[in-house]
């Protein structure tokens, strides 16, 4: 496995590449990210994976300072999983100087996470595009663990023509269910045990509407009342048509049910999809 620290590195390896799989991650790898890599490695002739701390999708008062970095880790999963090479850019190569140019996709970006983390997607279609331009891939891969991310980095390469194939793969959990995280090792023993209810809550609004309930005024109270025995503080929980991402009153179509919640100071996102 090679590591790639310049976009000129990037550039070169590419050429040299027939087809290649991208997997952009922030570090901090763990099988879920692993299983991105494996997907691609399965896929692909060649895979890169991207190490970087985008500091444009952080807002202020958010964990950009304490973002767990553990290259040496991250460099051994990458390569136990398949990957071909590494890049890991700095901050001064990714946003030089002078930088000011932004990919932005309207509506779909400010609600659930867009609302509580205003500027967060604007910074992550951004950088992806940039790391599209760079990797020239044939494949990306997505986790499904972030469901609005997979939704809004779809309507951009579909609205500005991106010449690549995205690919969403399913979120991979812990055995009692919690979604894996790199902010999962922020919790400590109680709060990994409450960190559980956002999966939950999940799995009763998947086993009420398998059982026929189709009302959201019957889900939505239901998603709640499991939340409020395990989190401290919930950011949002939404029933959402998956595509527009507007509330729906009746499930009657693919239906994205999200959530975001505190456990502790930890704020951990989970979802599932409904009705298709
Ligand atoms: P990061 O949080 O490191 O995640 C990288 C990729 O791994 C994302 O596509 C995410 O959905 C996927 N992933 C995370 N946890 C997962 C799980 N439990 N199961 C399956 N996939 C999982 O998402 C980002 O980084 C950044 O926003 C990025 C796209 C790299 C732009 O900076």
């Amino acid at each position: 496995m090679k590591t790639l620290n310049t976009i000129e590195e990037v550039r070169a390896w590419r050429g040299a590449q027939a087809e290649v799989g991208f997997v952009p991650t922030m570090g901090a790898l763990h099988e879920g990210h692993a299983s991105l890599i494996r997907r691609s490695a399965a896929d692909n002739p060649a895979t890169l994976v991207s190490v970087f701390v985008n500091p444009t999708q952080f807002g202020p008062n958010e964990d950009l300072a304490k973002y767990p970095r553990t290259l040496d880790a991250d460099l051994k999963l990458c390569e136990a999983a398949g990957a071909t090479a590494v890049f890991t850019p700095d901050k001064s190569m990714m946003y030089p100087p002078g930088f000011r140019s932004w990919v932005i996709v309207d509506e779909l970006g400010d609600r659930l996470c867009g609302s509580s983390r205003p500027g967060h997607f604007k910074g992550v279609t951004t950088v992806v595009a940039k790391l599209f331009n760079i990797a020239q891939a044939t494949r990306a891969y997505f986790g499904q663990k972030d469901a609005q991310q997979a939704l809004i980095l779809r309507r951009m390469v579909s609205d500005l023509n991106l010449p690549l194939e995205l690919v969403v793969c399913p979120t991979v959990r812990e055995a009692d269910g919690l979604a894996l995280s790199s902010r999962n090792r922020y919790l400590n023993e109680d709060e990994r045990k409450r960190a559980v209810g956002l999966h939950k809550a999940l799995a009763e609004v998947e086993r009420l509407f398998k059982a026929g309930t189709t009302k959201t005024a019957i889900l939505h109270p239901a998603l709640v009342t499991i939340l409020d025995d395990y989190v401290d503080k919930l950011d949002y929980a939404e029933i959402v048509d998956a595509d527009s991402l507007q509330p729906l009153d009746e499930v009657d179509r693919p239906t994205l049910v999200a959530i975001a919640a505190f456990v502790g100071s930890t704020r951990l996102i989970d979802n599932t999809i409904i009705g298709v």
